[in-house]
């Protein structure tokens, strides 16, 4: 069992049911929200043009970015919030945060409302769907500074201009979890300006989570800590459930020495426009991690998925790579261990065992090389990583990865280490641990590290699983160039192995933890493995 978790989150000295509006934006935190500028009179937006990209690489949703550090409201009835804004913007109200993937955002109940051509148009979501559930403009002749209403009554939304009501819509219980989060949005590059911001009813400001975990003894990662040479024990972490979810954050600060930005470092997040970059995720995963002595393995540089558009099209991609390779690894700097500077170069079918991707196309292999060099010159202490699916079995990707690191090391480019995935999805994907030891011993001929780098197996049969983990974790231990262990999420509750492009999301049965964070056998076996 865990320990119960409790006091997490700050509750500010506001009375319930308070008749004074309480401020949500002086004294309050909006400077780590992307796109979001604060000073003195409040706070500035500006559009980010944040999308989700599907697999065919096409705009599927809008991701406005939303303030996972700043107030949110704990509301237990009736309630109004009232915002000065300036300028044609939108303001968003949402009862939990979106839990984003690199290819579908799931979208809870929100209601948003902004200024548009001099009509408030207002937008609501049920948390069933992707698309709003309804859709209205109200009044005429709005001004461009004007404070807007939102108001929950009973069982209604009702909507003000300047203290005038304009509108009304059926509640579809957007604030039925208790809470209200707020984020906000522009057109691309466009800005408008927040300057007042209040709530008045049955609410509480709440103000972000203490990042500092407890350490217990007997974790995961404290049983690693206690060998005599360290390997990195953890998982891919995802900033949503990170911030709202007390046993998830609890887990990670506890049972993790390394972690991986499941998401928030890709480019589509990071660079959502040409030279318009947005850390505000990113950097708060990595506050996280270094408030608890977790290094972080960040992840990734240069991949052909999770690109903005623009990065797809621009006509110059060479100066796009390694210009994002300096901006992003030139933030982080310091503050990550380790680096995947280049995920999934591999396609055994091509003859030069490499994927053709946009990168190849643009600067043909060399692109790999390019962007270890760049990476070193910019961030010269990271450990830098080749990360890659499928390469841990014997067969043709081992080869062409083989390969293609070998002459890497050869070369001379400077990378350290690689990544083996080790997603196993289906039964047919089972790896002996002896193939992946071998493997290791290989690469460490090479002189290169190796991790396992986003471990998960897919299957009902938890002996099975743990075995996997089991073995694949003392063949780690026992390597001395296995560097480090993480698995691709840890709770079966989110994660790449749930099923969350359909409402409510579906649990995977992947991971070490179930969706309910009991441990399974998969946890106990990967402790295990290490005493
Ligand atoms: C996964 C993410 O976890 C999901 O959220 C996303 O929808 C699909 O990709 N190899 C990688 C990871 O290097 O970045 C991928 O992450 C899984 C495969």
């Amino acid at each position: 069992m865990l320990p119960l978790f409790t006091a997490l989150l700050l509750v500010a000295a506001v009375p319930a049911a308070s008749a004074a509006p309480v401020d949500l934006l002086s004294g309050q935190d909006w400077s780590h929200f992307a796109g979001a500028e604060q000073s003195a009179d409040g706070v500035r937006i500006t559009g980010l043009d944040r999308w989700i990209t599907d697999t065919d690489y096409q705009r599927s949703q809008a991701n406005p970015p939303v303030n996972v550090l700043g107030p949110r409201l704990a509301v237990t009835g009736d309630f109004q919030v009232d915002a000065k804004v300036s300028g044609s913007g939108s303001l968003q109200l949402y009862g939990a945060l979106p839990i984003i993937y690199d290819e579908w955002r799931q979208e809870p109940p929100s209601v948003r409302v902004g200024v548009t051509g001099g009509k408030l148009a207002i937008a609501v979501w049920d948390g069933k769907s992707d698309k709003p559930v309804q859709t209205a403009k109200f009044g005429s002749a709005v001004p461009a500074t004007t404070t807007i209403g939102v108001k929950h009554v009973g069982s209604e939304l009702a909507f003000s201009v300047d203290g005038q009501q304009v509108g009304k819509v059926a509640d579809r219980g957007a604030f039925s979890s208790g809470q209200v989060w707020f984020g906000a949005d522009a057109p691309a590059g466009q800005s408008w300006s927040l300057t007042s911001l209040r709530a008045t009813g049955k609410v509480q400001v709440l103000t972000a989570p203490d990042w500092r975990q407890n350490k217990v003894a007997g974790s995961w990662r404290a049983t690693a800590e206690a060998l005599p040479r360290k390997v990195g024990v953890g998982s891919a972490i995802a900033i949503a459930p990170l911030v709202s979810d007390d046993r998830y954050r609890a887990t990670a600060g506890e049972q993790f020495d390394l972690i991986t930005p499941e998401n928030d470092m890709k480019p589509q997040f990071v660079q959502p426009r040409r030279g318009v970059f947005a850390f505000a995720e990113a950097d708060a995963l990595v506050d996280f991690a270094r408030a608890n002595d977790i290094d972080v393995h960040a992840h990734t540089l240069v991949w052909f998925e999770a690109l903005p558009t623009w990065m797809r099209s621009a006509p110059d991609k060479k100066t796009v790579m390694l210009d994002h390779i300096r901006a992003v690894a030139g933030h982080f700097a310091g503050r990550v261990k380790e680096w995947d500077v280049v995920n999934e170069p591999i396609n055994e079918d091509n003859s030069d065992g490499l994927e053709h991707n946009l990168w190849y196309q643009a600067m043909g292999a060399d692109y790999i090389a390019q962007a270890f060099r760049t990476a070193r010159e910019t961030d010269p202490n990271a450990v830098l990583y080749l990360n890659e699916y499928g390469a841990e079995a014997d067969g043709g990707r081992w080869q062409a990865l083989y390969s293609l690191v070998k002459k890497l090391k050869q070369n001379g480019v400077p990378i350290d280490g690689v990544g083996l995935q080790s997603h196993e999805y289906s039964a047919g994907e089972r790896v002996p641990a002896e193939t992946f030891r071998k493997h290791v011993k290989a690469l460490n001929a090479l002189g290169l590290k190796v991790r396992v780098s986003e471990m998960d197996v897919s299957t009902s049969d938890t002996a099975v699983q743990a075995k996997q983990f089991g073995e694949r974790m003392t063949v780690c231990r026992q390597e001395p160039n296995c560097t480090g262990f993480t698995t691709w999420g840890f709770t079966d509750k989110y994660g790449s192995t749930a099923t969350v492009n359909q409402y409510p999301a579906v649990p995977g049965n992947a991971l070490p933890w179930s969706a309910s964070y009991k441990p399974k056998k998969a946890y106990t076996a990967l402790v295990d493995a290490l005493r």
